[in-house]
């Protein structure tokens, strides 16, 4: 499915041309940084990041890669934690989450993403394909008959109106629930204690088992087919990406 070009010019550079984007993975032999100086490093291109990764078909990429370099090697990559662990929810445009009626259980990296469903809050599987709700100025519409995961959803918001909808009183809410009839639906929350360096939207995750929870930042291992938590201090390779 997807054109592969190696280029050997300075050093491993690789670029993949996907059906729907084009990737530039950017792997710097020089081990030995920590993850933000990693990110230092990736940025000094400005259109650049850690690797954001998309799908299945993203990770074997990066992991094929990592195993034709030779072994023993492991590579930053773009998640980690928000700087307050307790802050995991979060609206998509940006605004505070103020309300705390959050039970969302994300032990061992689990992701949810908020909905309405029968004029309640509910969360589900991001990857689940809901209806959805956006706004723009005050005006709030139900996109109904076109089911999309969260992620996509977000998009289809921002290039037709402003956003996912906010709920940040109860007017809003009152609003929300008269516009979204009986259906479900997704607004503009989440909940991840994780997310990407570049901000993108990604829902793909492939944690191992035994996740410790207690490190902040996240590397692949070629030997590993799985994320991996790491302290943000520790030192391994730089591994970036542009475009999506
Ligand atoms: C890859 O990274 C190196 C070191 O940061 C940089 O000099 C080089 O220009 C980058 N290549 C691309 C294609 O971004
Ligand atoms: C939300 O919960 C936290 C901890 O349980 C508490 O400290 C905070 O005051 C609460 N905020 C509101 C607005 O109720
Ligand atoms: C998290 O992982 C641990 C160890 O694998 C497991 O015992 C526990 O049930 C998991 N928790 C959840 C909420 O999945
Ligand atoms: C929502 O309403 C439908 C139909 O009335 C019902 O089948 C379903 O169980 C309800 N779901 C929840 C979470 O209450
Ligand atoms: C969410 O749904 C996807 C696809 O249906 C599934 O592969 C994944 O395991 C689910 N995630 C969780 C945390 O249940
Ligand atoms: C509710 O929030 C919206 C957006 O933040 C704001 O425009 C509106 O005035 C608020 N309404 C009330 C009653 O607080
Ligand atoms: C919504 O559900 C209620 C019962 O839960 C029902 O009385 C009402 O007719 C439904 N409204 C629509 C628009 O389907
Ligand atoms: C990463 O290393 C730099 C020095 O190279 C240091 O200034 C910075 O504090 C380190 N960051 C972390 C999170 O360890």
């Amino acid at each position: 499915m997807s054109l592969v070009w190696f280029m050997l010019c300075s050093g491993f550079v690789h670029f993949t041309f996907s059906t729907n984007r084009l990737r530039i993975f950017n792997f710097t032999g020089t081990p030995g940084k920590n993850w933000s100086d990693s990110l230092q490093e990736c940025k000094m291109d400005p259109s650049a990041s850690l690797v954001t990764l998309y799908d299945e078909e993203d990770f074997t990429f990066v992991i094929n890669f990592l195993t034709d370099i030779g072994h023993d090697k492991t590579a930053w990559f773009g998640l980690h934690k928000h700087k307050q662990p307790h802050r995991v929810a979060t609206w998509s445009n940006g605004e505070p989450f103020k309300c705390n009626h959050s039970n969302v259980n994300l032990a061992n990296g689990t992701q949810r993403c908020g909905a309405i469903e029968n004029k309640t809050w509910a969360d589900f599987n991001c990857s689940d394909q809901l209806s959805f709700m956006c706004y723009k100025d005050d005006v709030f519409t139900l996109i109904e008959n076109e089911n999309r995961n969260w992620c996509e959803a977000l998009q289809y918001c921002r290039r037709h109106y402003t956003d996912l909808v906010t709920i940040s009183n109860e007017t809003q809410h009152q609003q929300v629930i008269d516009k979204g009839k009986n259906d479900t639906f997704w607004i503009g929350l989440m909940y991840d204690e994780w997310k990407w360096a570049d901000n993108s939207c990604s829902t793909f995750r492939t944690w191992g088992k035994d996740l410790k929870e207690s490190s902040e930042c996240a590397i692949l291992s070629h030997s590993g087919s799985s994320m991996i938590e790491r302290a943000c201090d520790e030192r391994s390779h730089t591994l970036c990406s542009k475009g999506k």
